[in-house]
């Protein structure tokens, strides 16, 4: 199999998507706003798009993580989600995702109503995880986001480490089985 070393690195502004949606009256909630579930659907789409364009195929969500919601998206606004990739490991990318909503019925510039970082890993026609090309920041604001999503990597995987050696600890290894994996 190819290593991540083999592929040519790629500036994180080729991955760069946008996906734009205009918000209805079907996907609302009980308050009449737009439903937290449809903006983290529209995140993974964006999220996946980016993902997928940078490693060139086929691109698992692993991991959502710090999905914020600031304020609410209201019906009628049309709602733009931006996604690049800000750190790459062997096989995986985290992508960063903004959303901001233009409202309908303000002449206001765009609202930041939502951020995320969701972990994707590349996989072959076998669903087998594959290398990815080393991601490029050339911005400091692309520099600044790939030193954070390297700490963020840090801490998931110091996390799943320190919940596996509870488990095996407490002796629970068959809860653990069924726990869900984090
Ligand atoms: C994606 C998948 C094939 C990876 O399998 P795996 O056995 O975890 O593979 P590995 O242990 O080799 O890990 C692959 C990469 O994922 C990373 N990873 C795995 N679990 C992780 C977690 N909880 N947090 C962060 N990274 C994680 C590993 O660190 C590794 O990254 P690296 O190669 O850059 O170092 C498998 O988890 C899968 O099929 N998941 C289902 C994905 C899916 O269906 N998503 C759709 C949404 S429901």
């Amino acid at each position: 199999m190819q290593t991540a070393s083999e592929l040519p690195g790629k500036p994180t502004s080729a991955a760069a998507t946008t996906l734009s949606q205009i918000m209805t009256a079907t996907e609302t909630n009980l308050y009449g706003t737009v439903h937290g579930g449809v903006i983290m659907k529209f995140v993974d789409d964006v999220a996946a798009a980016c993902a997928g364009r940078h490693s060139g195929g086929t691109a698992l969500t692993v991991f959502m993580d710090e999905m914020l919601f600031l304020v609410p998206v209201r019906v009628g606004d049309l709602v733009h989600a931006s996604a690049q990739v800000n750190w790459t490991g062997r096989t995986s990318m985290e992508v960063g995702v903004r959303v901001v909503a233009e409202r309908w019925n303000e002449s206001v510039p765009p609202t930041h109503v939502a951020s995320a970082y969701l972990v994707f890993v590349a996989v072959d026609a076998e669903g087998r995880p594959r290398p990815v090309p080393e991601v490029l920041p050339e911005s400091p604001a692309e520099r600044r986001r790939h030193a954070e999503a390297g700490i963020r990597r840090e801490h998931r995987l110091a996390r799943r480490e320190a919940i596996k050696r509870s488990r095996e600890t407490e002796g629970e290894s068959a809860a653990a089985d069924s726990a869900p994996r984090s």
